[in-house]
């Protein structure tokens, strides 16, 4: 099904080819003046060059081939030579039909579906998630969405970080912390026997025990030393420290789950970097054996700057000093388990902008090593979320804020709005908490969905929260809106028309905007920016709103009234699909 910009601009190229021009100037674009037409070409003017006449007289030659067109209402010539159309009524009405009786709402799927691996979330265990996991998240599961929805077969991997030095850190913590746990490290026990022993190692424990470790590496060289020991011998296979962090593994895991949950984020694969290393020592030798390994300072390691860098990457680190496998490594060796197992067209990386070099290397290790295509692997890159003060965002006590505690405010933030609303003392206690969670989750996702990840924003849970303007529950509220015209529609026996019929501007404004969910959903997926999902679902909630203001549906005669309940009904179906694609679950009732 084509779009309106793409049925212009078959036939204003047409309208060129006709007048002995060459069919590319018949690009048509929406107008960047609403108010004057609907879409513009300006081929005119390039086409002067080459045919050697004023671009206007192009551009009437044009205008008279498209004279008698039924998509046009009519075609103008303004400024130096760009021509500028109008649609016709009937052709919005007909697009606005195809688009209510199409089950993808108006948005093509992609010509060539390609296999793509999303790598996303990204959290550490035992380490607790904070906000640069959340924006990980949020846009990873959007990107997933988007690129599964235009017919990519995609598979979203978390990709837990469970293999560095925090597990080694982890494992020298808890020995010193109690005899227990540490006759589990030191012994080889069976399964069995380290159960008991293992008791107390819950999630409370481990979020204790990590922020002290840490803090003891950063202060005494000894400790750090244990624990960079600690970690290469859990990586060469110490049996009491693979029992040890497969307990503290599954106890982080099982919290992570409940809370990418929450948020509405699932993974297809819940990998890790652990699960990579039984490739590791082949692939090892498979880079010695192609030439690409040097050994410097005792380390092992890949050289991959290139001439003409802007700044010098240094070399991938493949193997420590002390014998360990590095974070690039396990990259490395997973981007070598993702071809062997999926051999995916594209892989996208979904990680905070200051990883950029660590990606560029690991990944031009892989393109040396023969791992992945050259451009097959890809950094999407986002930027921080902020204080007030323009910095990363801090707790008041100036450390990381936690990702469980930003929802937690979250949460409270919304059950106050809520109440404001004056929604919660007629609803059931669960029913309000539901409600509550999804206004919670829809504003941190669209506070952060709606800039494009590049850039950085600054946490405004006021705002965010806030019922009006350019919010998440903003969009959930107009949604709910529609859903109870057709609701109330419904109990009066009113129904939606067959068809739907344009003639008021807000309806010609509605009728546009579904057409242009197509171009923002192929752009979204092109640019690998769901912000422009996002400003359309945004665009159309607030077309929705002036429809409604302008135009009465349930009072007016019975034609008219099916036809507007019938062009409500779309709106609904592509906004709460725009939603998903964002990941923002709607809600029944606001
Ligand atoms: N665990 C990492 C971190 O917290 C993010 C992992 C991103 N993905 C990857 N393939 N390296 O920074």
């Amino acid at each position: 099904m084509t779009d309106l910009t793409a049925a212009l601009t078959e036939a204003v190229a047409k309208a060129f080819v006709s007048a002995g021009l060459p069919a590319e100037h018949g690009r048509v674009t929406r107008s960047d003046r609403p108010d004057l037409a609907d879409f513009q070409c300006n081929g005119a003017l390039a086409a002067a060059k080459g045919a050697g006449k004023p671009p206007r007289e192009i551009a009437a030659a044009v205008a008279q081939g498209l004279a008698g067109s039924p998509l046009l209402a009519s075609v103008e010539i303004a400024g130096p030579g760009f021509i500028n159309l109008k649609l016709a009524d009937a052709a919005l009405a007909e697009r606005a039909g195809r688009i209510a009786a199409d089950p993808r709402l108006g948005a093509e799927a992609a010509p060539e579906p390609r296999r793509v691996i999303v790598d996303y979330g990204g959290p550490n265990v035992a380490k607790p998630m904070h906000v640069g996991h959340l924006r990980a998240s949020i846009i990873g599961e959007s990107v997933k969405r988007i690129y599964r929805f235009r017919g990519d077969t995609v598979l979203g991997d978390a990709h837990f970080g469970d293999w560095g030095f925090q597990m080694g850190l982890l494992i020298v913590a808890a020995a010193d912390a109690d005899p227990n746990w540490r006759e589990v490290a030191e012994q080889d026990l069976s399964p069995e026997a380290a159960a008991p022993l293992l008791k107390g190692l819950d999630l409370e424990t481990l979020d204790r025990l990590y922020p002290a470790a840490a803090a003891q590496a950063k202060a005494d060289t000894a400790f750090r030393d244990r624990a960079r020991k600690a970690t290469s011998e859990l990586q060469g296979g110490k049996a009491g420290y693979l029992t040890l962090w497969r307990h503290m593994h599954d106890v982080s895991m099982a919290a992570l789950q409940r809370e990418f949950h929450a948020l509405g984020v699932d993974f297809d694969l819940w990998k890790g970097e652990s699960d990579v290393d039984h490739l590791i020592a082949g692939m090892v030798e498979d880079l010695k054996a192609k030439g690409l390994t040097e050994v410097d300072q005792g380390a092992l390691i890949v050289r991959v700057a290139r001439e003409g860098d802007k700044h010098e990457l240094p070399p991938l680190l493949v193997v420590s000093s002390e014998g360990s496998a590095m974070y690039g490594t396990t990259d490395l060796a997973t981007i070598l388990d993702r071809k062997q197992s999926f051999d995916p067209h594209l892989a996208l990386y979904c990680v905070d902008q200051r990883q950029a070099d660590h990606f560029e290397i690991a990944f031009r290790a892989a393109y040396l090593a023969g791992y992945a295509a050259e451009g097959a692997l890809e950094h999407i890159g986002f930027g921080t979320m902020n204080g007030p003060d323009g910095k990363p965002f801090k707790t008041r006590e100036g450390g990381v804020l936690k990702l469980h505690d930003l929802i937690t405010m979250t949460k409270d933030k919304a059950r106050e709005r809520l109440h404001e609303a004056g929604l919660g003392a007629e609803l059931p206690q669960d029913e309000f908490e539901d409600i509550a969670h999804k206004v919670a989750v829809a504003a941190l996702k669209f506070a952060d969905l709606q800039n494009f990840r590049g850039t950085s924003y600054v946490f405004d849970l006021d705002r965010f929260s806030s019922f009006e303007g350019k919010t998440g529950p903003y969009l959930l509220y107009q949604a709910v809106r529609i859903k109870s015209v057709l609701r109330k529609a419904e109990e009066t026996g009113a129904a939606a028309g067959n068809a739907i019929a344009i003639g008021e501007a807000a309806e010609r404004e509605l009728a546009l905007l579904l057409d242009a969910f197509n171009g923002a959903v192929r752009e979204a997926y092109d640019r690998k920016a769901p912000n422009l999902v996002a400003e359309h679902a945004y665009k159309l909630a607030q077309a929705f709103s002036k429809f409604y203001a302008a135009c009465p549906i349930l009072s007016a005669e019975p034609a008219v009234r099916g036809s507007r309940l019938a062009l409500a009904g779309v709106v609904l179906r592509q906004l709460e699909l725009a939603l998903e694609l964002l990941g923002i679950e709607p809600a029944e009732r606001m």
